[in-house]
């Protein structure tokens, strides 16, 4: 079976597909094996330090990313998730308050609300980018409004030239959920410096992942910066005395040693992303797919970094287009079959199917597909290739399958030492 061929033996295909070029959602052991020599001596050194929770590698790490975000403080936290919390703790978020944020996004984003009593007031999204629309925000901004969560989606930043204004003319505080846009910017300024306070993952599958679960804060506020630091250890300042009630929420040494082992090729890393979706999108307008697929749109005030490259799927094809996939050795991802305002679990916030009309059609229609820095340019032509064998259109051309990674770039043979557990980081994601 090549791409491109007759799409009519999907079922066939799926007998056994064995043979046929398999392309993992996410290979993380292409990006740590070559790191693995430097792993293990890092890791040999926390061990013999016997600091294991902060500690001097977390300070460095701050640091590093401070300076490399171009934003005061940075702080280290347990995960993405703690870093929502926490910043909603230390703007005093109470029971009865009211956070906005889109209901077209991770889970995490609204729990950390509820978990403190507060209520989610879902705003919908521009259909072009999956970003929250700033003028649904404004219309939904009420008197018990005391924070707006903006999430900078699939590694695009939200047009805060729209939301700043909105936000900063109601005096409401704008934490940025920049888990899945490390190094992404608007107007050359990184997320997590754009409003109050930037919220990250360093979960596995992030552009900056660790191993293991982590995540850090942003803030340019000397104020929140010092209520954070505080707040991830128990509210204790100094040892043993507690003004505030914190939680705990601190980042381990050994995941702050691998995170700075890798820390400087992200940018890297973000390019070699960068050029993986603009090779999608030109092997896709080959295959004359632009009817059935539309391509992710960049807004070019800002950077991209590719968490996710997401496609929509007309005409309700997308879960069959899933399965061809599957069924064929692509790996894909449906992020989120199911928004935030019609989770089982916020019934009882009363939000109904047909409130968030825009947010309810993505939810149908995208499938996220690889994207991760390593994939080489054949195997971005198979996923075209079978996309395309799907609507019965024509296959990827030879010269652009063939397309080197970067202009001037060659592909190297990998020397990597494989695990055998190829793609698992597939199984678990957020
Ligand atoms: C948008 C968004 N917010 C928050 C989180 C929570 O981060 P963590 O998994 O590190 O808790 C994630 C994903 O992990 C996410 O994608």
């Amino acid at each position: 079976m090549t791409p491109g061929s007759s799409s009519d033996s999907t079922d066939k295909l799926s007998d056994s597909t064995d043979f046929l070029p398999k392309v993992p959602l996410l290979a993380i052991d292409r990006q740590n094996g070559p790191l693995r020599e430097q792993f293990r001596q890092v890791m040999d050194d926390v061990c013999d330090s016997g600091r294991f929770v902060l500690g001097p590698d977390v300070t460095a790490l701050e640091n590093e990313l401070s300076t490399i975000l171009d934003v005061p403080h940075v702080i280290g936290c347990a995960s993405g998730s703690d870093s929502l919390l926490l910043a909603l703790m230390a703007l005093h978020i109470e029971p009865g308050d009211e956070v906005i944020l889109p209901s077209y996004t991770f889970f995490a984003t609204a729990s950390a609300v509820t978990r403190l009593g507060g209520i989610p007031i879902f705003a919908d999204i521009d259909p072009s980018t999956f970003l929250i629309d700033s003028d649904d925000v404004a219309r939904r901004i009420t008197s018990r409004t005391r924070a707006i969560i903006p999430v900078h989606l699939f590694g695009q930043t939200v047009d805060m030239d729209a939301l700043l204004p909105i936000a900063n003319g109601a005096g409401i505080p704008i934490i940025e959920d920049a888990a899945q846009s490390i190094l992404s910017t608007w107007h050359g300024r990184c997320s997590g410096g754009l409003g109050d306070m930037g919220c990250f993952s360093f979960y596995p599958t992030k552009n900056l992942g660790g191993f293991g679960d982590g995540g850090f804060l942003t803030t340019t506020r000397d104020d929140l910066a010092d209520a954070l630091r505080k707040l991830r250890v128990h509210g204790m300042e100094p040892r043993y005395y507690h003004d505030v009630v914190g939680i705990n929420s601190r980042l381990d040494s050994l995941q702050a040693a691998v995170l700075r082992i890798k820390l400087p090729h992200l940018d890297q890393w973000t390019t070699k992303r960068a050029h993986n979706a603009i090779r999608y999108t030109e092997m896709m307008n080959h295959c004359e797919l632009e009817d059935v697929i539309t391509t992710p749109k960049i807004d070019t005030r800002g950077r991209h970094v590719w968490n996710q490259y997401v496609i929509r799927v007309a005409d309700g094809k997308r879960d069959a287009l899933r399965e061809h996939l599957m069924a064929t050795g692509v790996g894909t991802e449906i992020y989120y079959p199911v928004p935030l305002h019609l989770q089982k679990c916020f019934a009882n916030f009363g939000w109904e199917l047909g409130d968030l009309p825009v947010t309810e059609q993505a939810a149908k229609e995208t499938l996220a597909l690889p994207i991760f820095a390593e994939l080489e340019p054949t195997e971005q032509a198979t996923v075209v290739g079978r996309i395309a064998e799907f609507f019965g259109r024509p296959p990827v051309p030879d010269q652009i399958a063939c397309m080197e990674k970067g202009s001037n770039a060659v592909s190297q043979p990998r020397q990597v030492r494989r695990t055998g557990l190829i793609g698992r980081a597939d199984d678990v994601r957020c």
